[in-house]
């Protein structure tokens, strides 16, 4: 029963309830699943034009692969990936974009409407979703900084919302001074696990961080390398140089499994990284334990964390609509 719609949905069932009395094998909630073919025939060139795209905006500087894949994460944890966190402040809302997690912090939205004119020119017409541009250039990105064997298949099909919650961004988005438990809540709260936790966690392996988000770590925390703290120091100060920014591990501009061998050594830069490696024996450590050794382990594993969490609540069928700007509704 792959990729079908809602309609062929009921149908299947209303026949097979006709044909068969055993109706047991069949799903009596339809949700439209997402599919990778989904622009095969309204744009078959979509992937080829964002990837060209995010290609040309790396090449201009590395650090927005980062910048993209995190905005993928931040717009799926905050009511599904409908792109709301594309949307600007409008009349009849206030959008994500100054939240908490979000304010001086996401960025990358001139690339993505990069992408969105190019598509609706070369489509013909308004075809791809935001949302669906945010999974596309997450992947890209990864796959640029990483080399092909980071690749993975993206689920598409999503459509756009026609409204955004500032609040829901604070309330939703898991934040650098977590608890090991309140990360493993958060993502459990996104029908994710612990393997999905530390995986995507594994996107710090690419990009910055700013001074305030990281200061009291390495000012205040136990768990973390003395040396390493020192040298974040300099860079950091107790007061003031809010955005100065660190990489978050050592090779910022590689998709590698650095940042896990970093927490082995007590190098994570925010307290959430460092969470989820304690030298307790703990599950969450040996997960770090594994991928740190298993690269290849993580380059497939991280492709299916990837699309579990770009399968969060999406937008489909007739729901939400096709945004002809990211930045606004239609
Ligand atoms: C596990 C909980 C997570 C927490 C607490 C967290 C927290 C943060 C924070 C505080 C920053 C720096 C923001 C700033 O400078 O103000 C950051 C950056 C970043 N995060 Fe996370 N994050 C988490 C999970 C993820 C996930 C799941 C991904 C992607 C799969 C991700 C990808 C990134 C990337 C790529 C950056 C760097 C962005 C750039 O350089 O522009 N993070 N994260
Ligand atoms: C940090 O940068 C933002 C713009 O990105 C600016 O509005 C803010 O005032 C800066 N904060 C400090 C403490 O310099
Ligand atoms: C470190 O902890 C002390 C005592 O709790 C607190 O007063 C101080 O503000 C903390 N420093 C940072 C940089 O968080």
């Amino acid at each position: 029963m792959a990729a079908i719609n809602c309609h062929q949905c009921i149908y299947v069932f209303v026949t097979t309830f006709f044909v068969a009395a055993a109706i047991v094998l069949v799903p009596t909630t339809c949700t439209a699943q997402l599919t990778s073919d989904f622009y095969k025939q309204s744009c078959p060139q979509a992937l080829q034009i964002i990837r060209s795209v995010v290609k040309r905006a790396i090449n201009r500087e590395a650090r927005m692969g980062a910048s993209l894949l995190r905005l993928h994460f931040h717009d799926c944890f905050v009511n599904g990936c409908d792109g709301s966190i594309l949307l600007d402040d409008a009349d009849s809302f206030t959008g994500e974009k100054t939240a908490g997690p979000n304010l001086n912090s996401v960025r990358g939205f001139d690339v993505v409407d990069d992408i969105k004119a190019a598509l609706n020119r070369d489509c013909h017409g308004n075809v791809v979703s935001c949302a669906d541009i945010l999974a596309v250039a997450a992947r890209d990105s990864v796959e640029i900084l990483g080399g092909p064997s980071y690749s993975y298949e993206v689920l598409l099909g999503r459509r756009d919302a026609t409204t955004a919650v500032l609040n829901d961004a604070n309330r939703n988005l898991p934040a650098p001074f977590f608890a090991f438990s309140q990360l493993l809540s958060s993502f459990q709260s996104h029908g994710l696990d612990l393997q999905d936790l530390i995986l995507l966690s594994g996107g710090h392996t690419i990009g910055l961080a700013r001074c305030t988000t990281f200061r009291a770590r390495i000012y205040n925390d136990t768990n973390i390398d003395p040396e390493f703290a020192a040298s974040l120091q300099k860079g950091c100060p107790a007061n003031g140089g809010d955005n100065n920014t660190a990489p978050i591990d050592s090779t910022t501009t590689h998709f590698d499994t650095v940042y896990f061998k970093s927490l082995l050594q007590k190098k994570g830069l925010f307290h959430s990284d460092q969470e989820l490696f304690k030298s307790d024996g703990s599950d969450s450590d040996n997960l770090v334990q594994h991928y740190a050794n298993s690269p290849q382990d993580f380059k497939v594993d991280f492709g299916a964390s990837m699309v579990k969490m770009g399968n969060i609540k999406p937008l489909t069928g007739s729901d939400g609509e096709i945004r002809l700007n990211c930045r606004k509704i239609n």
